[in-house]
Formats: structure tokens, C-alpha cells, sequence
């Protein structure tokens, strides 16, 4: 183990994360109303440019007028790279209420692009007198934004969650599909004359959630487009889940359910974790620091691997 203690995440379920438009209202209660445990109303790409003014004033308005609940309240400005970005800063901050949680920041690069909101964000904050810090989050969605993964992870106290933006990413990586995640049909090793399909989002994805562990950030996995596709979603998640990831987008109601039925651990998964912990208290109890658990080897690693779905599952349900 390094000398330095890996830090926690901050304690919030993030298990879906349900986008809508900003330039949508009618869709703006029902997200309320949902069982996603995140609300993204977003300013950036499902808005078009003659629309923009118009989608900030609506996200502006909704933020103080709809009740969100116990929500994370989330929204995704616009990118460095437009002339939008400031104006979505400058008029959320100024003119929203104390509700918005969190600012979401697309096609990150750099850290110096975290910085520079962060820059704007604080001098807002502090002009206004706004005692509620804002948080971030980013979405790594191109080249430069994996490149520079770890520093980005690092840019900011604010930051809070870091998402894989599977449809940009794969535009900026020169990527072969117009698939947005899931299953790629050109992606795939023969064996025996059958084709076995790998997963081209693995690597991404394993460098988000080391950049995330490292610096105690919440490492998500982005949108899943085909959202006829229940089982390519789970399939999808249920990979994500198991390389450490703690939720993923909705951009339709019906991937929410999914989304929680799969990064809620499972009874069976939880009772199974409390069974090692036991297993291992009793081992420590005769001196051992290994034991024999349903056949297989536990030890002290167990009890770390165990106690982040128990950890995970209470935080879920307090
Ligand atoms: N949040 C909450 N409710 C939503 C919703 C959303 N994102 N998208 C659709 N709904 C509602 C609809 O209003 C409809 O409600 P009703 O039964 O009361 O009429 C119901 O869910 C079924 O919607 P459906 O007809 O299947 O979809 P649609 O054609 O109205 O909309 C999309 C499809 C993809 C355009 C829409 O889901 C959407 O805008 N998604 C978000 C896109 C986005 O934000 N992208 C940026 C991040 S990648
Ligand atoms: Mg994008």
C-alpha cells in the first residue's frame, strides 16, 4: 500500500444519472418524479443553438420552481470550445437558487479546463454570496480527455464524478461505429471459426475508474443510445459495475429501473459480503488471516473487496 490513504468519494447514491433538455420543460417534472437518484438538465448537445438562451432561462427557473427532492440537482453546461460556456456560468450562478447541486462540464481535455471554471465558479460564488459551494462533474469524452485522465481527476475540490461519454469519444478517437456503448459488431476475436465479441469501452473505462479511485471521485459510465435495448443496457452496466463503476445515464425513463436494479447490490451479493466479513472475523478470532469460505480462499483483501458492497448498499439505502 502507498503511504498515501486513497481517498473516499463523496457518500451519495449515483446509480442513474437522467438527462433531459433543457429546452424540453414538459419533460422537467416527470425527472422530478423519477427514481433516478441524479437529475442532469442539460444546456449542451440536446439543445440546439437557437435554442440555448432559452433552455437557460427554462433550467434557471425549473431549478428554484420544481421541487427535486433528495435529487442530485445537475446541470450540463456547454463546452470550453463554444461561446455558450460562460453565459450558462455566469446566469446559473447568478440567477439560480441554492438547489443546484452540481455543474456538469462536457469534452474536458485538460485540467486547465476544470480550473477555468472553477476560476469563474468560485469569483460568482463569492461576489453573490452564495454559501453553498456548487460541485462538479466532467465527462471524458475525447482523445485528450483519457490522455489526461489522472490530472483531470486531480483539477478540483468541487469535483464529485467523472462519466465516459461513449458517442463523443468514439467521433474524437476516429472509432469505426456510430454506436453510442454496448456491443460492437467489427469488435471481436475468432476462436473455432465463432466470433467472441470484446469490449472496445474497456480500457476507457478501466482509466476512468483508476483516475476516480485515485483521487476519491465517483467513476459513472455515460449514455447507452438504443434505449429499446433493455438487455444491451444491462449487459452494458452490469460490465461497468463490475470494474468499479457506480451508475450510469438514463436518456429515457425506461433505462432507470435498469440502472438501479443493476449498481443496487443484491441481497444475495450483500448477505454473501457479510458472510466473508463473518467468516473472516472468525478467522482473525483463531489467529489466522486466511480461511476457507463456500470452498474458495478469503482473506484480508476479502474483507476490503466485501465491505465496498456492504458500504455501497447502506450508503443506497440510508
Ligand atoms: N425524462 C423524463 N421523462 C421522459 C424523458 C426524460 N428524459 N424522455 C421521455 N420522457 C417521457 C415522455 O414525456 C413520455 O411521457 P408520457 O408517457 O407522460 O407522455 C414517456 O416518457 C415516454 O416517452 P417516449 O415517447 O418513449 O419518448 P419521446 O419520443 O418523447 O422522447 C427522447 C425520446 C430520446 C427524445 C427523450 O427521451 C429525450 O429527450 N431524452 C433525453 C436526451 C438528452 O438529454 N440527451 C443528452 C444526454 S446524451
Ligand atoms: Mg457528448
Amino acid at each position: 500500500m502507498s503511504f498515501r490513504i486513497q481517498p473516499q468519494p463523496v457518500a451519495r447514491p449515483n446509480r442513474c444519472q437522467l438527462f433531459g433538455p433543457g429546452s424540453n420543460t414538459k419533460l422537467f417534472q416527470k425527472m422530478a418524479d423519477s427514481a433516478a437518484d441524479v437529475i442532469n438538465l442539460d444546456l449542451e448537445d440536446s439543445v440546439a443553438p437557437d435554442d440555448k438562451p432559452q433552455a437557460r432561462a427554462n433550467v434557471i427557473q425549473a431549478i428554484g420552481d420544481i421541487d427535486w427532492g433528495s435529487k442530485t440537482l445537475s446541470v450540463r453546461i456547454n463546452g470550453l470550445d463554444t461561446p455558450y460556456w460562460y453565459r450558462d456560468v455566469v446566469d446559473l450562478l447568478e440567477q439560480s437558487g441554492d438547489r443546484l447541486d452540481q455543474i456538469m462540464i462536457p469534452k474536458v481535455g485538460c485540467a486547465a479546463d476544470v480550473y477555468a471554471v472553477d476560476a469563474l465558479v468560485t469569483a460568482i460564488e463569492a461576489a453573490r454570496g452564495r454559501d453553498r459551494k456548487v460541485s462538479f462533474e466532467v465527462i471524458i469524452e475525447s482523445a485528450a480527455g483519457l490522455s489526461h485522465v489522472e490530472e483531470i481527476a486531480a483539477a478540483s475540490p468541487r469535483l464529485q464524478a467523472m462519466s465516459l461519454g461513449a458517442a463523443d469519444f468514439a467521433a474524437s478517437m476516429g472509432m469505426q461505429t456510430t454506436g453510442i456503448g454496448g456491443t460492437q459488431e467489427n469488435y471481436y476475436m475468432l476462436h473455432g471459426g465463432a466470433r467472441h465479441f470484446s469490449d472496445p469501452w474497456h480500457w476507457a473505462q478501466t482509466a476512468i475508474v483508476a483516475a476516480c479511485r485515485t483521487h476519491g471521485v465517483l467513476p459513472v459510465d455515460g449514455p447507452f443510445g438504443d434505449f429499446s435495448d433493455d438487455d444491451g443496457y444491462r449487459a452494458q452496466a452490469r460490465r461497468s459495475a463490475t470494474l468499479g463503476m457506480v451508475g450510469k445515464w438514463a436518456i429515457h425513463p425506461k433505462q432507470i429501473a435498469l440502472a438501479n436494479e443493476v449498481f443496487t447490490p443484491s441481497d444475495e451479493a450483500v448477505a454473501e459480503a457479510r458472510e466473508i466479513l463473518a467468516a473472516m472475523e472468525a478467522a482473525k478470532k483463531s489467529g489466522s488471516g486466511a480461511t476457507v469460505y463456500k470452498g474458495r480462499l478469503v482473506d484480508i483483501a476479502s474483507i476490503k473487496q466485501a465491505e465496498v458492497i456492504v458500504r455501497q448498499s447502506e450508503m443506497i439505502a440510508g
